[in-house]
């Protein structure tokens, strides 16, 4: 193991940085150099690239974003596309190539990794919380500090004018960041795409808090659930109950941006050193997780094939003491 590349793909999290530098900074104490490609697995196919060193990682640890950019690669869905890529690899005489992202970038690393043999390690990060092998993937707690941070001030203006506020936050197939958000912000429900969801069940929560003296309340909705748009909900609920004046605030992007917070910054710089040691311990088509504060190694292939799903308890939790 000589020369690695690596790479930053799909949705960007916070703390794809301080897994840069963990690798970059892993490899080199092992006398492995290292090569950032821009972009994703875009920048693998049109051979964009650029060596890292000691010092082209320094001050990124606090950083949102990432340094290598990112992107969602369609091409690299064509088979004569991967090639070129491997080329590419080949050409810059690469070892292996790690890849920090979510699902569909993994999908992407066990395709490339099986069709041409090669040692890729992925690492899981993504603010979704969904990635199998690992309890948490990088960027979820820092994103969830960000909701947490906004519900709260939702929180005051709502309280201010008795009002109902849907608060929609990301999870395009997962209601993990839904889910927690909602007891963490003390939310009365929570809509996520693993529950079945009605507007009368809701309409009866509501009235069952009004009953309470609950004067307003927040509703969290992640935006995969089944239903539909917040707007819609909110328009579908209006039409049966209208106790409350109600009001829609979509969270989007600024979910995904930041400073990482501290458990973020330990989570990537694990994982980054792990990625290494998994390379000079002879493994190929792997990702590294962390499970109960243990460094675990997951098949690419298994990681894709399940998914991390939500913690029910916490479903449960929160209709009790959400009220
Ligand atoms: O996968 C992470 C995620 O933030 C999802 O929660 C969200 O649905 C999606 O990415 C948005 O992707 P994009 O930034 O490409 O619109």
């Amino acid at each position: 193991m000589k020369r690695i590349a690596i790479i930053t793909s799909g949705g960007d999290s916070p703390g794809m940085n301080a897994a840069i530098r963990s690798v970059v900074r892993t490899a080199i104490f092992h006398d492995i150099e290292c090569f950032g490609f821009y972009r994703g697995y875009q920048g693998v196919i049109e051979n964009e690239y650029i060596r890292l060193e000691i010092r082209s990682v320094s001050k990124i640890l606090g950083m949102g974003g990432t340094l290598l950019k990112s992107a969602r690669s369609l091409d690299f869905h064509k088979p004569e596309i991967r090639e070129k890529a491997f080329a590419n690899l080949k050409a810059l005489s690469i070892d292996a190539l790690i890849v920090i992202g979510g699902n569909g970038s993994l999908t992407g690393a066990s395709i490339f990794s099986d069709q041409f043999d090669f040692p890729v390690i992925g690492i899981p990060a993504s603010i979704d919380n969904d990635v199998y092998g690992s309890d948490h993937s990088i960027g979820f707690h820092t994103s969830l500090d960000t909701i947490i941070d906004s519900v709260d001030k939702i929180r005051d203006t709502a309280r201010s004018h008795n009002r109902l506020f849907f608060v929609e936050v990301m999870g395009r197939d997962s209601g993990n960041l839904a889910l927690h958000s909602s007891v963490a912000s003390g939310a009365c429900y929570v809509i996520i795409p693993e529950k079945d969801f009605t507007i009368k069940g809701l309409a009866n929560r509501l009235e069952e808090g009004n009953k309470l003296n609950k004067t307003s309340s927040i509703v969290i909705v992640a935006e995969g659930n089944k239903y539909g748009p917040s707007y819609k909900i909110a328009e579908d609920l209006s039409n049966i109950y209208s106790e409350y004046e109600t009001k829609v605030t979509i969270l989007g992007h600024l979910q995904r941006g930041g400073s990482p917070s501290c458990s973020d910054r330990i989570l990537a710089s694990k994982l980054g050193k792990a990625s290494i040691d998994a390379l000079l311990d002879g493994e190929k088509h792997k990702m590294v997780g962390v499970i109960k504060n243990e460094i675990v190694l997951s098949d690419l292939k298994t990681v894709i094939d399940n998914k991390n799903g939500i913690d029910e308890s916490l479903f449960y939790l929160n209709e009790i003491i959400s009220r």
